[in-house]
């Protein structure tokens, strides 16, 4: 069930140390918000666990068994921005997501799925795009979306891989506030939905404790100019959430409201449609 062992990971360039003995064990179904300095090596961390890049010393395992050495349909990726093919429709390219999990890039190119298995890809496609809000899109390429409907694309053109970890490098960084909290309640709903376990890169506090289960800080402690780089980041904060999320079972403290606030809404607050409140007043 998609648990990932981090241990004694290294990562260096040359002489430069960008992450120096990392340990971390993230539990099948968290959503892990990591944040961090620029340039401390999140993303770094983020292709290690895509094998995009492998570490320098140490291993990383799902589920017990070392990670596969190539990126594998269990892993996802949405990036900040271009994860979409500007050349496809939006339906093209949720099917080009189908296509790469028939058979690599090369199943994206030659390998495409015909017949009643595209038929089935093709429903499939639909549906997603409407759980993600695309719905009568299907026929428009990405320069007609917008930023918030471009992440939502490729949100989808992710997922529909059924990956097991979902990786996100900064999703939602370049969204405005209101669209930002749109795609968080989004985000939620999908977490809950599905098996996923999620690594999220944000360089916003605030979008790390609204939707993470865990908080993981990398730092770089020291960070002489003398030091030369012989020094990579190292978890420095790892804070659970409290009360705990748990994925599939909704919660007051999961409310997103419109404000961005996600604090357990005051009792003047509470929507008069609750049924606890109904049965009190009646
Ligand atoms: N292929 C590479 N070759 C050499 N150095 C690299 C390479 N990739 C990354 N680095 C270096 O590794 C360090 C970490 O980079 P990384 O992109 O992981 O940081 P980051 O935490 O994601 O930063 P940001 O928040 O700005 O996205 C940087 O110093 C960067 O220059
Ligand atoms: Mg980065």
């Amino acid at each position: 069930m998609s648990t990932i062992t981090i241990r004694n990971v290294w990562k260096e360039y040359g002489d430069l140390v960008v992450l120096e003995d990392i340990n971390l064990e993230i539990a099948p179904r968290a959503f892990v918000a990591l944040v961090g300095p620029s340039g401390c090596g999140k993303t770094t961390f983020l292709k290690m666990l895509l094998s995009e890049e492998l570490p320098t010393r140490g291993v990383i395992e799902l589920d017990g068994a070392p990670i596969p050495r190539e990126p594998s349909v269990e892993r996802g990726v949405v990036f900040q921005r271009y994860s979409v093919f500007p050349h496809l429709t939006v339906l093209g390219n949720v099917l080009l997501g189908r296509d790469l999990q028939a058979g690599g890039v090369r199943g994206a190119l030659f390998g495409r799925v015909f017949g009643a298995q595209r038929v089935a890809a093709e429903k499939e496609a639909r549906e997603l795009l409407t759980a993600v809000g695309l719905a009568g899109a299907e026929a428009k390429y990405p320069a007609q979306l917008s930023g918030g409907m471009q992440q939502r694309l490729a949100l989808a053109q992710a997922l529909i891989a059924r990956p097991k970890v979902l990786l996100l490098d900064e999703p939602f960084g370049a969204l405005d506030p209101g669209i930002r909290t749109d795609i968080h309640v989004l985000m939620r709903k999908l977490w809950h939905e599905r098996a996923l376990t999620v690594v999220m890169v944000t360089h916003d506090l605030s979008e790390a404790f609204k939707l993470g289960t865990r908080v993981v800080a990398f730092e770089r402690r020291r960070n002489e100019p003398t030091d030369g780089g012989r020094y990579g980041a190292i978890i420095g904060r790892d804070i659970q959430i409290w009360p705990t999320r748990v994925a599939g079972v909704q919660q007051r403290s999961d409310q997103i409201s419109a404000s961005g606030r996600d604090d357990p809404l005051p009792q003047s607050e509470q929507r008069r449609d609750d049924p606890a409140l109904n049965g009190a007043a009646g």
